[in-house]
């Protein structure tokens, strides 16, 4: 094996550094939390030189364009509703996991973002009187859980496209420059603070590296991992992998979420807003079950709940097999709503069924089953979204905001339309940080050299075997779904485990068809893999150490909430599999501070 450490010595020529590019920010990932931030940055700071790295051939097709549902915001002149009440929602949705500093401090500003994206052009719809349009989701409440709450706003069924929209616009404004499809291949360090990046261009074939005052991970999910997932083909840990490999920890990553309603095959989204505008879950009966499992709150329980009580619904036998993909599902009965729901609510997902399944929503029930949706876990944040060294210190220069990051406001489980507020109101946030850091931090950028991309690259570049990347990747998606999904145990964790070495052994054995480094696929492959055993292997250690059920996070072998593991885990990985785990606390300020209802925000018990 070729190791090349030092720039300019590389055997293979190419590898090596072809630019040095200097900046005040560099934000990779430019989907709403990374955009978000560099516009707030412009805004605060006009003229600041924003670098933004994406992995796809354009911004726009970031995987936020993809959120269908909305984003949740209590509204100040909503005569029932209250910020206190989201908080609580939160907080229980979360199963007592999410730190209430964080919460409080997203829900108070909520509407402030809401308004913001309006007056930079976003088209939130609108109700007949004019006034923004609301919908409920799972677990959204009035006055502490007696009712269902109408708070989150969207743009029909495509409110991440609006938000992307609005944001890319205004970041050309600004000024940024985007460098699309390139990946961040290693964070760069002058000691413990962060410099920069190591970029790698897939069109040109080249490494840059982008030296920048401060550092912003923002490069989404890690769906990926799982073989049935609502996450767009790029979302592949990259972020998380980038920060284990500078030797810092993730948070959390054991906390995955499955939506409940996955459009069985491809597991594309089918919005939650089906169950919020009516939509019924049916059985192989055409029992609407989730009577059994929530009596109050029926479909629109929290996620992790419905998702368990669909998958229950299957293994007990009265699930539907689907003959075209091979997997049993259970139904969701569109057929009662009115037209005009279908036409103006939901006309994406209703557009999906057709395509995708050839089902008609109008007539015909539609089958979903959980699909992977979304990571609560992540790189372990303050509430200026700095990345963390450990429980409290922060590492100088780097930022990280959206999924890829854990601040945490969902806990172990996340509500529906709460991710998009979070990735407005940090990305904000971030930005001001990042502000104040340009103000105090000497205009000055080292001279610094990677030390791990060109290692990493020559290995992969000088495999040799009869493996093949796809393959071992699709065995990776079924190991963790099979074993690390929607329930887990200890023998499955075990199995998933040893899986996950083997089959690290094996991708050493896999050799790419070409060398050359230009718009190589499987080169760029053969790295996600890397970034997705690394964080599925973090994901499988961590959610055996935590013997108990937690959120989204269910074991049989474990099924009670345990208060010996009221902490956050970090998880720090010097080689493959071999991790050593830190404690964060929760934060209970909310809870300490004792104002009014202040007991709400205890261990509370989650029923629904
Ligand atoms: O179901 C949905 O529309 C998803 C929303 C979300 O994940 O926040």
């Amino acid at each position: 094996m070729i190791h090349l450490h030092v720039e300019g010595e590389a055997v293979n020529s190419k590898l090596r550094i072809h630019e040095t590019i200097k900046c005040d920010v560099l934000i990779i990932g430019c989907g709403g939390a990374g955009l978000r931030c560099a516009v707030e940055i412009f805004e605060k700071m006009p003229g600041t030189r924003v670098i933004a790295v994406t992995k796809v051939p354009h911004p726009q097709k970031s995987h936020t364009s993809t959120a269908q549902g909305g984003l949740a915001a209590v509204d100040p002149d909503d005569p029932v509703d209250s910020p206190a009440y989201h908080m609580f929602d939160t907080w229980k949705g979360s199963d007592c996991m999410a730190d209430q500093n964080i919460v409080k401090k997203i829900v108070e500003s909520a509407w402030t973002q809401v308004i913001w994206l309006e007056n930079h052009g976003m088209h939130f719809s609108r109700d007949e009187a004019g006034n923004l349009s609301k919908r409920t989701f799972g677990g959204h409440t009035l006055n502490f859980g007696q009712s269902s709450a109408f708070r989150a706003v969207f743009e029909a069924d495509r409110t991440g496209k609006g938000i992307v929209d609005t944001l890319w616009g205004e970041a050309l404004k600004g000024g940024i420059s985007f460098i699309n499809q390139s990946i961040a291949t290693e964070l760069l360090f002058e000691g413990k603070r962060c410099v920069g990046a190591v970029i790698f261009r897939e069109k040109y074939g080249d490494f840059v590296k982008v030296l920048a005052r401060a550092t912003v991970l923002a490069t989404g999910g890690s769906g990926q991992m799982f073989r049935v997932t609502t996450n767009c083909r790029q979302n592949t840990a990259d972020g998380l992998a980038l920060a284990l490999r500078a030797g810092l920890p993730i948070m959390d990553p054991e906390a995955v979420q499955f939506h409940p309603t996955g459009i069985v095959g491809p597991g594309i989204l089918a919005s939650e807003t089906l169950r919020s505008v009516g939509g019924i879950l049916r059985n192989r009966d055409l029992e609407p079950f989730m009577e059994r499992y929530a009596p109050r709150m029926k479909e629109l329980a929290p996620r992790d709940l419905v998702a368990r009580a669909i998958e229950k619904e299957i293994r007990e036998g009265r699930g539907v097999l689907n003959p075209d993909h091979n997997v049993e599902h259970v139904w969701i009965d569109l057929r009662h709503l009115p037209d005009y729901v279908h036409d103006v609510q939901i006309p994406e997902v209703t557009g999906f069924f057709r395509r995708f399944v050839n089902i008609d929503p109008r007539k015909e029930l539609c089958p979903v089953r959980p699909s992977n949706h979304y990571h609560m876990g992540g790189i372990p944040t303050n509430e200026f979204g700095e990345v963390q060294r450990g429980a409290k210190e922060t590492v100088p220069g780097l930022i990280a905001v959206g999924e890829c990051a854990a601040a945490s406001f969902h806990g172990f489980n996340r509500l529906g339309t709460n991710s998009l507020l979070e990735l407005i109101t940090m990305g904000k946030i971030a930005g001001e940080r990042i502000i104040e850091y340009l103000s105090q931090d000497p205009d000055t950028l080292p001279e610094v050299s990677p030390e791990r991309t060109f290692s990493l690259f020559a290995r992969f570049m000088d495999e040799k075997g009869e493996e093949n990347t796809g393959r071992l990747r699709q065995e990776m998606q079924a190991v963790m779904t099979e074993k690390a999904g929607v329930f887990r145990t200890e023998h499955g964790l075990s199995d998933a485990v040893d899986s996950l070495r083997e089959l690290y052994e094996r991708a050493g054995h896999t050799s790419l068809s070409s060398k050359s480094l230009r718009m190589n696929q499987e080169l760029v492959q053969r790295w996600e893999f890397d970034n997705l055993l690394a964080i599925s292997m973090a994901c499988a250690l961590a959610a055996l150490n935590r013997r108990e059920s937690r959120g989204a996070h269910f074991r049989e072998d474990f099924p009670e909430r345990n208060d010996e593991f009221n902490h956050h885990t970090l998880v720090y990985m010097s080689e493959f599999g071999k991790v050593d785990f830190g404690k964060r606390p929760v934060d209970m300020s909310i809870y300490a501070a004792g104002g009014e209802n202040y007991e709400k925000f205890g261990l509370i018990e989650r029923k629904y």
